[in-house]
């Protein structure tokens, strides 16, 4: 499905508390990213299994005690200085807040602490939400912001679209 690239401004606010996901998290995540009809949902497992493994490079948003929204990431194992992030997803109600905006840099904050200076995350060529969002992130800590082709679409055995890698890389210093 083709997310919507335009939205309205929020009239209301919202108080919204970061913290990393536990266990009891995994079937709140499952639920927003089967809520979201954009993503590929994993199965319950696999979110649960995330929450157990990956909590230090994951994040949770949530209002009034509940999760409204997550991110997903985990150290590259052949790069450990990149945090690759697998999904991003907040719940209709809570979106055009910034809170996905807020987990990134919360998560990037976090994962900088523990060596990662890149973010990198693979998006597909319609959703350009997440583009904007990444990109937004990446303008925001003065980062550069790089495509590249990934996993093109006959990488897969159904009818998913292609995935771009998609870089968010500390500038190099000039010699
Ligand atoms: C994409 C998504 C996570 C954005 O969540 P959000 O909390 O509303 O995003 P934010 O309010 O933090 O916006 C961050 C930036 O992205 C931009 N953005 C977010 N949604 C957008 C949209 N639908 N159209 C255009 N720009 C959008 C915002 O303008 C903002 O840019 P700015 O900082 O320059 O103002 C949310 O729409 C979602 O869950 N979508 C379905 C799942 C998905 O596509 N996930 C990403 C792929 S893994």
């Amino acid at each position: 499905m083709s997310p919507s690239h335009t939205r309205t401004a929020p009239t209301t606010t919202l108080a919204v508390d970061y913290r990393e996901p536990t266990v009891d998290d995994g079937t709140r995540l499952w639920e927003i990213a089967s809520d979201s009809k954009v993503l590929d949902v994993n199965s319950s497992y696999a979110y649960v299994l995330w929450c157990h493994d990956f909590a230090t490079t994951s994040i949770v948003a949530e209002v009034d005690g509940r999760p409204v929204g997550f991110v997903t990431g985990y150290r590259r194992q052949n790069d450990p200085s990149t945090l690759m992030v697998w999904q991003v997803a907040v719940d209709d109600d809570a979106r055009g807040h910034g809170v996905a905006g807020t987990m990134l840099h919360q998560l990037f904050d976090r994962a900088n602490k523990q060596g990662m200076v890149a973010m990198h995350t693979t998006i597909s060529p319609d959703n350009v939400a997440s583009q904007r969002l990444f990109a937004s992130v990446a303008k925001a800590r003065g980062l550069r912001f790089e495509r590249r082709d990934l996993f093109p679409a006959n990488t897969f055995p159904d009818s998913h679209e292609p995935e771009d890698l998609y870089m968010l890389e500390p500038e190099i210093p000039e010699p």
